[in-house]
């Protein structure tokens, strides 16, 4: 398969989720109407003051994440390959009287066709995955952001893969890319516990099945910010969170305040996130 048709099953996989994921979400546009954010403190951090400023969310799915950065005074654009997601981010945004522009796009394509240029170009929790060519995208990624403009990721960390849901090392750390076959994605919003429906959880669509397998491909740190800088951006912070924002990758994870998803007591800490903020010169 090239990796072309690799993408194309990932969007097959993406497609067949978007539904349940968006299920267990409870009245999202009133939510939103009601001034309503799904953000962490992490990226708003790292994206400083987005009021007035043009900002586009990539790989934004059903674009919760990005209708609350409009929220917060930014225009938005938000970009994925999913056609279920886009649909779905176009109804919220709708819904919610928000005004944001949803492209449904392979990143790669849009990347690379786009005559459009950014005050701040954001990507983040579970994006860095889908990506088969790190190099290309970073240059895509340079060439999309306004001089001045500022890159911000927000991503799991790969130190966190290496461990088993009990907490046990189990893998090697991911690096070069290397590609993972799963039988499809899962209903991890379910899974979550409510950690990814800030607006409240809704039972939804129960026991859901993927059958479209997808492909991942795994990235260092390392390997992602070397690609940043080698597309000519300057690095300005490279953070490392030892908790995670919503999802609860292990069991036994201790719920704190905001969402924040921190080890049981017994457990050591590592980092579960990192985050990048990357400018291009004028
Ligand atoms: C885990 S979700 C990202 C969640 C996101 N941070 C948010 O705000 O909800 C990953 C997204 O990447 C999208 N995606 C995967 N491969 C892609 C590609 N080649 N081009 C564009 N989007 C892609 C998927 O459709 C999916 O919506």
């Amino acid at each position: 398969m090239n990796n072309r048709d690799v993408r194309v099953q990932n969007q097959r996989s993406w497609d067949a989720v978007v539904p349940a994921h968006v299920s267990h979400h409870h009245d999202v546009p009133g939510f939103l109407r009601n001034g309503g954010s799904s953000l962490f403190p992490e990226e708003l951090t790292l994206l400083g003051e987005i009021r007035g400023v043009q900002l586009v969310h990539l790989m934004c799915n059903a674009g919760l994440d990005t209708l609350s950065l409009a929220n917060q005074g930014a225009r938005v654009t938000g970009v994925d390959i999913s056609q279920n997601a886009v649909a779905q981010a176009r109804t919220w945004a709708v819904e919610s009287g928000i005004t944001a522009t949803f492209v449904q796009s392979d990143v790669y394509d849009w990347l690379a066709t786009t005559d459009q240029q950014f005050d701040r170009v954001y990507c983040s929790y579970g994006a860095i995955c889908w990506l088969n060519d790190l190099t290309g995208w970073a240059h895509g990624v340079a060439r999309v952001i306004a001089p001045h403009g500022r890159f911000v990721l927000v991503e799991f960390h790969p130190t966190s893969n290496m461990f088993d849901r009990d907490w046990h090392l189990v893998r090697d750390y991911p690096q070069s890319g290397r590609q993972l076959t799963l039988h499809g994605i899962d209903d991890y919003v379910a899974d979550s516990g409510g950690g990814l429906t800030p607006s409240g959880y809704s039972e939804g669509i129960s026991g859901f099945v993927n059958t479209e397998p997808c492909h991942l491909f795994q990235w260092s740190v390392g390997e992602v910010v070397t690609a940043l800088a080698q597309a000519g951006l300057v690095i300005e912070r490279l953070e490392e969170y030892c908790f995670s924002n919503g999802e609860r990758p292990f069991n036994d994870m201790v719920e704190h305040a905001g969402r924040r998803m921190v080890a049981p007591a017994h457990v050591a800490k590592f980092p579960l996130l990192y985050g990048v903020a990357a400018t291009k010169k004028g």
